[in-house]
């Protein structure tokens, strides 16, 4: 379920908020500028379906997004379940780090846990297929998709090659609780 969690960043083990209210999670994140929506990603997905044709069901979302948020570009990730040898792609964002744009995810299959360092504390959102979240550029955040990745995600660009992870060498990830939902 799509989940919001909140602590301050100097304690991971007493959350101060927990909430799965889709309301609620936007009005929270709101107030630091991240935007989250639920939509409806009501396309269904072959099994094989690649990136063409992950854009082309999603067609009329990804032109609004674009038009919004000025995005040039849109692509996607997607990991079905059972994909092995996934270890090496859950290590590589789950260190804190920035980049220079935005983060722009729409969710339409699976899900994947975001952590926002905003205002002094850690906020974990657990994002599922329907779900659009917006992480402003230099916002400090890390990945965890978990020991058993799946999801398939929309991601917006206004440049990216501008989307680089920079990482800040702050070891705060590995206190906070990893996200270990399995596929299901
Ligand atoms: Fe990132």
């Amino acid at each position: 379920m799509t989940t919001l969690t909140v602590w301050r960043d100097d304690a991971p083990k007493s959350p101060e908020i927990v909430t799965s209210d889709g309301a609620e999670i936007a009005r929270l994140l709101a107030k630091h500028n991240v935007t989250f929506e639920r939509w409806k990603a009501e396309q269904v997905l072959a099994p094989g379906a690649d990136q063409d044709a992950v854009l082309k069901a999603y067609t009329k979302e990804v032109d609004r997004l674009k038009k919004q948020g000025g995005y040039k570009t849109a692509d996607v990730v997607r990991l079905a379940k059972g994909t092995p040898n996934t270890e090496p792609m859950r290590a590589k964002f789950l260190s804190e780090h920035t980049h220079s744009e935005d983060e722009v995810r729409f969710f339409v299959e699976g899900s994947g846990a975001f952590y926002l360092r905003l205002g002094g504390k850690v906020h974990q959102v657990v994002c599922e297929k329907d779900d659009l979240i917006s992480v402003p550029a230099g916002t400090k955040h890390w990945f965890d998709m978990g020991p058993n990745p799946y999801f398939c995600a929309i991601r917006l660009f206004t440049d990216p090659a501008g989307w680089v992870a920079e990482f800040t060498g702050d070891p705060i990830a590995d206190k906070f609780p990893k996200f270990e939902l399995a596929a299901a």
